[in-house]
């Protein structure tokens, strides 16, 4: 099976799938890693073991004259051009349209850093990590969910609770948050694609 993975930072989760599939935990290939920024280290850990990248910023096609939908359109057709069997949104920072989402059937799943309905967006672990401190929540977790239009709020695939503790500092939940992505994440994928077998 075609994977396409987006992208837009350090791309830690992308390196768990690539890891995944180098030690035959995922039967599949990623075909394609897409980052809408430059500076993406993510886009290096790609290249370092052959995977072909696309950078496509949505500013820069803005500065051409585009519009947004415009921009999604145009992301849906390079993706297209690979034929995925499953689009993963992992670490990926921009809303896709129901334009973009139109193209796919149901196909593309995200990493979110934060329980259902909980801390929706963005800065989800430092949302936690403040209600927390404030006692209005005693932990937080990590999903991996259909995209749908609205943002975080597909059918959620698969949650993991997370336990916050009074002596962590926000650089420690964080990195046991990753660390739980980093396993869901490649639970999730290898469940979607043993799923197309049947
Ligand atoms: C992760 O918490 C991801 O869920 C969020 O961005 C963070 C960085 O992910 N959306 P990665 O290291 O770039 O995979």
């Amino acid at each position: 099976p075609r994977i396409v993975v987006l992208i837009s930072g350090n791309g830690s989760n992308l390196q768990a799938i690539i890891d995944a599939i180098n030690s035959k935990t995922i039967e599949g290939k990623i075909v394609l890693v897409v980052s809408n920024k430059n500076s993406a280290y993510g886009l290096t850990r790609a290249t370092q073991v052959g995977i072909p990248t696309l950078t496509f910023p949505l500013k820069q096609y803005k500065d051409l004259g585009k519009t947004r939908i415009e921009y999604d359109l145009e992301l849906a057709k390079k993706i297209k051009e690979y034929n995925p069997n499953l689009i993963i949104l992992a670490g990926w920072m921009h809303i896709l349209s129901d334009d973009f989402l139109r193209c796919f059937d149901d196909i593309i799943i995200n990493l979110h850093p934060a329980l259902p309905n909980q801390f929706d967006g963005t800065n989800s672990i430092a949302r936690a990590y403040e209600a927390f401190k404030k006692g209005s929540i005693t932990k937080t977790g990590v999903m991996v969910h259909k995209v749908i239009s609205a943002v975080d709020k597909g059918e959620p695939l698969l949650v993991e609770e997370v336990p916050i503790l009074e002596t962590d500092s926000l650089d420690d939940l964080e990195t046991r948050i990753h660390n739980v992505e980093h396993r869901l994440i490649v639970q999730v994928t290898k469940k979607f694609l043993d799923g197309l077998n049947r």
